[in-house]
């Protein structure tokens, strides 16, 4: 098995980004994002015009894929796609060019979930890049997803705490469409909030239980704020940008960081990997690196490539389910909520 190349051709189409990534043996070949704009005007994800932009972007996407990493189809040993969670009518895109892919050249087909898929994106084989080792901790923080999960190998994970309501990126998102920033806000907090005063206001903790989280009421604390203010000085948004940026971030990772320490203690494992859209923000990568420092933890953060949406941790998750004959057959249906 070690010599021969397993060429995994990897599809992505569960929001609103197409992907199709090529990976050699874990290493990728090629990664290709396709980012659909026409939401921004939206402000938000509209599904209907996700999957019809799935559509438009499918072919082209996996053609330059394949073009990049120089693999002719025949060269293909399998393909991975996403089945779930996400949305229905994109995750339909996807699951049947997979499946018709798959049928046509007549190779393996795999179903991969999206959520371990951003887990295993730490286990893309690159030479400068540490692996966390088994069993370790991995937050996963994304627009539709929180999660703290106990990966004891590649498909044995548990979710050990998870949101109630809102996903944290909609807790950015949302904070962000409060303030008339354009979607999705997240990043935009993050770039604001690297100037501003991370305590220049406070917004109230959600009281949870366990290991859970809750974010509904953390958007309400948001626009209650901003709305009083603004009645005082309508002005307010724009001439404290930068602090109240900097301060709805510090308040949402110290509500990330609360649990996670909390799930260190319940744990015992101290091995602590961060995944998803949100792992690609300033504040988190920081409170990572101080929680070494001060708490002796063993911190992963992913590359930044790696953090929102791709076709390369699908990559890898099929990589590694192609090693174990783990394939899907073709009565695989999308799933729009699909826990593991
Ligand atoms: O994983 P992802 O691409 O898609 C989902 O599966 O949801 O995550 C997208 C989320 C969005 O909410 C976006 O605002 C957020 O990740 N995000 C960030 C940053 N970069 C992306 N949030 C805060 N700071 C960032 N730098
Ligand atoms: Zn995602």
């Amino acid at each position: 098995m070690q010599d021969q190349k397993i060429n995994i051709l990897a599809i992505e189409s569960s929001c609103d980004d197409t992907a199709a990534a090529v990976l050699c043996n874990g290493k990728i070949l090629s990664n290709i994002v396709a980012t659909q704009a026409i939401h921004q005007q939206y402000g938000g994800v509209v599904p209907e015009l996700a999957s019809r932009a799935h559509q438009q972007n499918i072919v082209p996407v996996i053609h330059q894929a394949l073009a990049m990493a120089n693999i002719d189809k025949k060269d293909v040993s399998a393909i991975a796609f996403t089945r779930g969670p996400g949305l229905m009518g994109s995750l339909l895109v996807g699951t049947s060019f997979a499946k018709s892919l798959s049928m046509g050249l007549n190779i393996p087909l795999i179903e991969v979930n999206h959520m371990q898929a951003h887990i295993l994106a730490h286990f893309i084989e690159e030479d400068d890049f540490e692996k966390p080792e088994f069993p370790f901790l991995a937050m996963t923080i994304s627009g539709g997803h929180t999660q703290i999960v106990k990966v004891s190998d590649y498909f044995a994970m548990e979710v050990i705490g998870e949101t109630i309501d809102d996903a944290v990126g909609e807790a950015f998102d949302k904070s962000a469409k409060i303030l008339g920033l354009p979607y999705p806000g997240g990043p935009l907090i993050d770039k604001y909030a690297q100037e501003g005063d991370p305590i220049a206001f406070k917004f109230p903790r959600p009281k949870v239980d366990g290991l859970n989280f809750s974010f509904s009421g953390f958007k309400t604390s948001v626009l209650y704020f901003v709305q009083r203010e603004s009645k005082k000085d309508p002005e307010f948004v724009e001439k404290n940008l930068k602090d109240i940026c900097a301060s709805i971030q510090y308040s949402i990772i110290g509500i990330l960081i609360d649990k996670l320490k909390k799930a260190v203690k319940e744990t015992g494992i101290n091995q602590v990997a961060i995944a998803g859209g949100v792992s690609a923000n300033s504040g988190i990568r920081q409170a990572l690196k101080n929680a070494e420092k001060t708490w002796g933890w063993k911190c992963y953060v992913p590359k930044f490539e790696y953090t929102t949406d791709n076709a390369a941790m699908i990559g890898i998750a099929g990589y590694h389910k192609y090693l174990k004959k783990d394939f899907a057959d073709f009565s695989v249906t999308a799933q729009s909520r699909y826990k593991f």
